[in-house]
C-alpha cells in the first residue's frame, strides 16, 4: 500500500514539472499590441496659461515628416496663437476660424492652403530653436500654453475645448512628454512599421492574482528610457533591457523585477538592477520572470525595439480600473529596494523645546542631556515616518571604541514636526573614556507614503544610518 502512495506522489511531481515547462510563449509580430499602448515621448510643455483676453498660445513643432503634407482643423478651436515651426519644407491643408492667429517664421518653408483668413497668417522674425522659441513666444504673448513636437504628423484637429492643463503651473518648461495627453486635440500619425512581437502563455494567471507582464527589449536594439504607466490596483512587471536601459514606473501599486536601473519618480528613487538575465531571448526572458515571481504562468509578453530614445508604454485597459477604497492598506510597492540616500538631516538641540541648535563645530558637553531631531527631505507630496531603532557612538582614530547609546524617544506631534522625529541621550557613559572626539550614528526605519489622486497610498520603508561627527 504505501509503495503505492509513493509512486502516485511521484508521478504528480512529473506532471507538474511538465506542465511549468511549457508555460512559455513564442512571439509573434502584431499590429496593435493588445497589452500596451507605445508612445514616443518628446519635448514640450503644456501649462494653464492664457493672455488677458483669454488667448491661447500653442506652439506645434513637426520633425521627421515622411509624408510633406498635412491637415490642420482648427475650426472650432478657441481663440489662440498658433506658432508653426519646422526644420523641413511642408505643405498645410488648413481650416482655421477668425479667432485662430497662425504666426510663421520668415526663414520657414512651410506653405498653408484651405480656408484660412489670410490676414491671421503671420509672418514673423522668431527662432526656430526650441528654447529659444518659447522665450521669444513668452516675451511676445506673455507666456506660452502649449508645445507640442510632433514626429510624422498626418492630421491635427481641435476639440474646441480649453487648451490649458488643470494643473497649476503657468511656466513652459520643455521636457520629454506624452502628447497624448493634451486631450484638447486630436494628432494622427503615418503609421508605423510594427515595432512589437508579443504573445500570452494559453495558461492564464488565476483571476485574483496579480497580472504579470514581461517587457522585453532586445540586446541590439538602442538604450531608451521607457517609462510605464499602469493605472490598476496590483500589477507585476518583468522588465529586461540592453545595459543603459531605465524603466521609469509611474504608477503605484507595481511589483517589479529588472536587470535595469528602475526609477521611482514618487519617491525620487533610483533601484538599481536586480537580476541578470545573460539572454534576451524570449523564452530565456520568460522563463527568468517565472523564477523571480516564482509563478508558473504570466499574463502577456511583449518584445519591442523602441523608435526614438524615450518613450512610454501604457497598459492597455478595456474595464475602467478597479479603484481601491480610500482605506486600502498601505502595501510594499518593491521588494527590491536597496537603501537610496534619501536626504537625513540630523540636528542637536541642547533642550528639549529644540529651540536653539547646536553648531556643528562646537563640542557637546558630555554632562548635559542632548536632544536631536532627524528630518527628511523629500520631493512632492511624500509624507516620511520616521523611527530610531538604534544609535551609537564611535570613537576616533585607529582603534575605535563602538558603545551602544540608550536613548529615549521625545514627544513631537506630527503637525509641529512633519518628516521628522526627535530623541535625547545623555553621554555620560562617555567621560571615563579616553577619546574626546565621537561620531554618532543612529539606524532609522524610514517610510515614504504618498497620498496621490484617488487616495491611493504607497508606502515603503527602508533602513538608514544617519551619522554626526565630532560629538565631544
Ligand atoms: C473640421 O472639424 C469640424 C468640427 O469637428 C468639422 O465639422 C469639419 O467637417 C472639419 N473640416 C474638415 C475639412 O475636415
Ligand atoms: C526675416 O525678417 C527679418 C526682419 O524682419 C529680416 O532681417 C530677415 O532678413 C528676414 N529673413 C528672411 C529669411 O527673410
Ligand atoms: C515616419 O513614418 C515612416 C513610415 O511612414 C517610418 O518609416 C519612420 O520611422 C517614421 N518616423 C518616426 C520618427 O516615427
Ligand atoms: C485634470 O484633468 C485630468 C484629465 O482630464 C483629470 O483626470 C483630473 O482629475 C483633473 N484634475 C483636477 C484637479 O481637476
Ligand atoms: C487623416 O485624415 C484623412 C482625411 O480625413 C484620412 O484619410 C487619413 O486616414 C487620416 N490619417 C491618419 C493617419 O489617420
Ligand atoms: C538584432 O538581432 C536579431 C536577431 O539576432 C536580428 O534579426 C536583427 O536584425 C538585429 N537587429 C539589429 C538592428 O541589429
Ligand atoms: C534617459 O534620461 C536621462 C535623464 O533624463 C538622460 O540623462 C539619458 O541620456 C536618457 N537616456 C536616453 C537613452 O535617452
Ligand atoms: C513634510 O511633510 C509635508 C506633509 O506633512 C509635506 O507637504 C512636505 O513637503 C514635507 N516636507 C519635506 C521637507 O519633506
Amino acid at each position: 500500500m504505501e509503495v503505492h502512495v509513493a509512486r502516485f506522489a511521484l508521478l504528480l511531481c512529473i506532471t507538474v514539472a511538465t506542465s511549468a515547462s511549457s508555460q512559455t510563449c513564442a512571439p509573434k509580430k502584431v499590429n496593435d499590441n493588445p497589452w500596451f499602448h507605445v508612445r514616443e515621448m518628446l519635448i514640450g510643455c503644456w501649462t494653464s496659461f492664457v493672455t488677458e483676453d483669454n488667448t491661447e498660445v500653442h506652439i506645434l513643432n513637426l520633425a521627421a515628416m515622411d509624408e510633406k503634407i498635412f491637415s490642420l482643423n482648427f475650426t472650432n478651436a478657441k481663440p489662440m496663437n498658433l506658432i508653426l515651426t519646422s526644420p523641413e519644407t511642408l505643405y498645410c491643408l488648413c481650416n482655421i476660424n477668425a479667432d485662430v492667429n497662425i504666426y510663421l517664421s520668415n526663414s520657414s518653408a512651410i506653405t498653408l492652403y484651405g480656408n484660412q483668413h489670410h490676414n491671421n497668417v503671420h509672418k514673423q522674425d522668431f527662432p526656430t530653436q526650441d528654447e529659444e522659441l518659447v522665450r521669444w513666444a513668452q516675451q511676445k504673448f506673455g507666456g506660452v500654453t502649449s508645445f507640442t513636437t510632433v514626429r510624422n504628423l498626418s492630421n491635427i484637429s481641435s476639440k474646441g475645448i480649453a487648451g490649458t492643463t488643470n494643473t497649476s503651473s503657468h511656466h513652459c518648461v520643455l521636457k520629454n512628454e506624452d502628447a497624448s495627453e493634451k486631450h484638447f486635440m486630436k494628432i494622427e500619425r503615418t503609421s508605423l512599421a510594427s515595432p512589437f512581437t508579443s504573445c500570452s502563455p494559453q495558461q492564464q494567471i488565476p483571476s485574483g492574482e496579480a497580472e504579470l507582464h514581461i517587457i522585453n527589449i532586445p540586446e541590439n536594439a538602442s538604450t531608451c528610457n521607457v517609462s510605464l504607466r499602469m493605472d490598476t490596483k496590483e500589477i507585476r512587471v518583468f522588465l529586461r533591457g540592453p545595459q543603459g536601459t531605465t524603466w521609469i514606473i509611474l504608477s503605484q501599486h507595481t511589483r517589479f523585477g529588472s536587470n535595469n536601473d528602475i526609477l521611482l519618480p514618487a519617491l525620487a528613487h533610483r533601484v538599481p538592477p536586480s537580476y541578470t538575465v545573460n539572454s534576451d531571448n524570449a523564452e530565456d526572458v520568460q522563463r527568468k520572470a517565472l523564477d523571480v515571481f516564482k509563478v508558473s504562468t504570466f499574463t502577456s509578453y511583449t518584445e519591442l525595439r523602441p523608435v526614438g530614445s524615450t518613450i512610454i508604454m501604457a497598459l492597455v485597459r478595456n474595464e475602467s480600473p478597479a479603484e481601491p477604497s480610500p482605506e486600502t492598506v498601505p502595501e510594499p510597492v518593491a521588494t527590491d529596494i536597496t537603501p537610496q540616500q534619501m536626504p537625513l538631516l540630523m540636528q542637536l538641540y541642547t533642550s528639549h523645546d529644540y529651540v536653539s541648535p547646536l553648531d556643528p563645530n562646537t563640542r557637546v558637553q558630555s554632562d548635559k542631556r542632548i536632544y536631536a531631531e532627524i528630518s527628511g527631505h523629500t520631493l512632492g507630496d511624500i509624507i516620511l515616518t520616521i523611527k530610531v531603532i538604534g544609535c551609537i557612538v564611535r570613537s576616533k582614530g585607529s582603534c575605535p571604541v563602538v558603545k551602544d547609546l540608550p536613548f529615549i524617544p521625545e514627544a513631537c506631534s506630527p503637525n509641529s514636526c512633519p518628516n521628522s522625529t526627535r530623541l535625547s541621550f545623555s553621554l555620560d557613559q562617555l567621560q571615563e573614556l579616553t577619546s574626546t572626539t565621537w561620531d554618532l550614528e543612529c539606524t532609522v526605519k524610514l517610510c515614504s507614503s504618498e497620498v496621490g489622486v484617488h487616495l491611493k497610498h504607497l508606502k515603503q520603508c527602508k533602513q538608514e544610518e544617519i551619522s554626526k561627527h565630532n560629538l565631544c
